[in-house]
């Protein structure tokens, strides 16, 4: 049932994105975030990319992070194969900004901390699967929503077989401060940092 929902969703929201839409929203809900792969432009970027800005938290310098996204993709490797049986590039991290979560699962929290990690883990686990899905399970979502003041990573399977919850915990607990002050060069900073850490992870390193 739950397969089938998520199938459902999916298709859903990938017939939902009009070609070139530019709407803004402050708060986003997963269904009409965009693609940072299909509708570059409403993720405020000039073409394909891992990352994802529409309300523009670090302005014009989000490729800075995109480059260390690229990398992790052509540096490490996945055990898998596409259906040609060519040998798959490596692990897909992707990033999603945003000011504010509409909340949309945790209506009836009353605890507001575990309500915003609720909907940073359903919606860091939505666009995974919508912008990039794949048998293979080699997807990590970071989520940093600034007004809800949230940095969330979502691991697949085989991502988290490197990429462990203790190891996530670690590297955002070390890097958190870089987020607290909401500060635009503060955050780039603290997006970078966390990326270079995921990519030493991805590539057998430890942290
Ligand atoms: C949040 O989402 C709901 C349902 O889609 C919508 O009606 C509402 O206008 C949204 N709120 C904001 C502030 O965007
Ligand atoms: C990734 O690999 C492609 C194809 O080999 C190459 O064109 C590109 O420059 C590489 N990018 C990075 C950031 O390493």
């Amino acid at each position: 049932m739950l397969l089938f929902l998520f199938v459902l969703f999916a298709y859903i929201l990938s017939t939902s994105y009009g070609q070139g839409q530019s709407s803004q929203f402050n708060e986003w809900t997963y269904n009409n975030y965009p693609s940072p792969f299909k509708n570059p432009e409403a993720c405020r970027r000039p073409e394909p990319s891992f990352i994802c800005d529409p309300n523009e938290i670090l302005l014009a310098r989000q490729d800075q992070v995109n480059i260390v996204l690229k990398k992790i993709f052509n540096d490490t490797d996945v055990p898998c194969y596409d259906d040609t049986g060519i040998k798959k590039s490596g692990y897909v991290v992707m990033i999603a900004l945003m000011n504010k979560i509409n909340r949309t699962f945790s209506s009836s929290y009353t605890d507001n901390t575990r309500a915003i990690h609720t909907e940073a883990a359903w919606f860091s686990y939505y666009v995974g699967e919508t912008w990039h899905r794949d048998i293979c399970d080699e997807n990590v979502v970071i989520l940093y929503s600034k007004e809800d003041g949230v940095l969330y990573t979502s691991t697949q399977s085989l991502a988290r077989k490197k990429l462990s919850d203790d190891k996530v915990a670690l590297v955002n607990l070390r890097n958190g401060h870089y987020f607290r002050s909401k500060n635009r060069d503060k955050i780039l900073r603290g997006l970078l940092k966390v990326a270079e850490a995921y990519k030493l992870v991805l590539e057998g390193g430890n942290v």
